[in-house]
């Protein structure tokens, strides 16, 4: 089959590369129809993440139709679903706690060491992302195998087509959780830094669960319009004084929660990323922080920061100051997808939650590295793409 692999930094190909096979009786294979590229694969295009190596299949956030189940699978052939990025057991103790991105089963053991030396434990299993997570080759191809695909995956209803579901498999529930970790109250001031696909959708979530005020904070125009659609008010960092500004809406006590949806490649001329930029050029696990410690000076005491942007490594001037002294109430992690796929299919189907404007592009498969390329490079413009294996070529 045809799938897009990693060789290195700025380096994805598309290749011809063995077809999946059933491997355990829980497994199935999917054809897929629908497939993104998402910020956290642009960490593996960087090659700032640990654990990738040539070849690696990519694509995480995947949907298909079914073509084969193994004897243990619950799904039928036909069906369509969509699959998310969480590889979960479905019944360890974190499964059961439904904390299904800590899953002690879908890691193999001989994959673990390297995740349980930098954080104490293993990671659980994720698609596409590195042997750090397991080594699972990505959907970004013409099949994916599903392991646990009798408890994982989630059947989409005929008349809903791929756009309107595809986000399942991550970025919708990732934003609905981050909107979650903020706690949000009916009368919270909001700052989201980053209005990524990410972003956009915990602005989104946090006004559907009532903050009063959610505001944005990116450099790029149209990112940044698309988070005013939503309902949001925008701060511009390359034009406006965050700080103060955010100060001046929150009635001088600082917003009441922060979400930090950059993650490890914060973008900007301040002087610790400047620093952090060259940091993590020349070692790998050097993270860039420069939104989150926006976000700490930002949030009031006793206030709220939720992190769904990732990190993977190290930090150097963190302000654990700030953290302690203010008492904040933090929560971060790879999202919990299977907890909220019912919930969110449901806000889908009665109209509630729309997703569909954040598509900018829709390529096939064949052109999945310029897809990387132009996500990477022209950010303002390319907010999501998708790859359709089999679609005509464009130009
Ligand atoms: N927790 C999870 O399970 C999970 C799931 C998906 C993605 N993520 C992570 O969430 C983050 C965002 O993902 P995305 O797909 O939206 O990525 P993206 O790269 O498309 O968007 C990031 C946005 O942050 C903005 N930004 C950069 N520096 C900034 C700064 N200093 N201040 C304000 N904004 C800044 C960029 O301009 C960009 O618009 C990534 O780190 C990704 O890995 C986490
Ligand atoms: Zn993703
Ligand atoms: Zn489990």
């Amino acid at each position: 089959m045809r799938a897009l692999t990693w060789h290195g930094a700025k380096d994805v190909r598309v290749d011809t590369v063995d077809d999946p096979e059933i491997v355990n009786p829980r497994d199935a294979i999917i054809k897929i129809t629908s497939t993104a590229i998402c910020g956290s694969d642009l960490h593996l295009y960087d090659g700032v993440i640990p654990g990738c190596k040539p070849g690696d299949i990519l694509g995480h956030e995947n949907m298909g139709e079914v073509v084969e189940v193994g004897p243990k699978s619950t799904l039928k052939k036909g069906q369509r679903v969509v699959i998310p990025f969480t590889i979960s057991c479905g019944g360890c103790f974190h499964c059961n706690m439904e904390q299904y991105s800590a899953c002690e089963n879908s890691n193999p053991a001989e994959k673990q060491d390297a995740s349980a030396a930098l954080y104490g434990q293993p990671m659980g299993g994720l698609f596409g992302y590195s042997h750090l997570t397991g080594g699972y080759s990505g959907g970004q191809a013409e099949y994916l195998r599903v392991p646990y695909s009798d408890f994982g995956p989630i059947v989409i209803p005929d008349h809903l087509e791929d756009d309107k579901v595809l986000f399942l498999s991550d970025i919708l529930p990732t934003g609905w959780m981050a909107a979650e970790n903020a706690d949000i109250q009916p009368d919270d001031t909001v700052a989201v830094w980053g209005c990524g696909p990410v972003g956009l959708f915990a602005i989104q979530s946090a006004l559907a669960m009532g903050a009063a005020q959610v505001i944005a904070i990116d450099h790029y125009p149209h990112r940044l319009e698309l988070a005013r659609k939503l309902g949001a008010k925008i701060i511009n960092f390359r034009e406006t004084h965050v700080q103060d500004a955010l100060m001046e809406m929150s009635g001088g006590i600082g917003v009441d929660a922060v979400i930090d949806a950059v993650g490890m490649e914060a973008h900007g001329f301040a002087f610790d990323n400047m620093l952090e930029v060259v940091k993590q050029k020349v070692g790998i696990g050097a993270d860039r922080a420069h939104a989150l410690r926006m976000a700490l000076l930002a949030v009031r005491f006793g206030g709220k920061v939720s992190i769904p942007g990732v990190y993977g490594g190290l930090t150097d001037k963190f302000p654990t100051g700030a953290l302690m002294e203010k008492g904040v109430q933090l929560k971060t992690g790879q999202t919990h997808v299977q907890k909220y796929l019912k919930t969110l299919l449901a806000k889908i189907e009665d109209g509630t939650l729309d997703t569909t404007f954040l598509i900018s592009h829709r390529l096939p498969l064949e052109q999945a590295a310029e897809g990387y390329k132009n996500f990477k490079e022209q950010q303002d413009t390319w907010t999501k793409v998708v790859l359709k294996p089999g679609m005509e070529a464009t130009a």
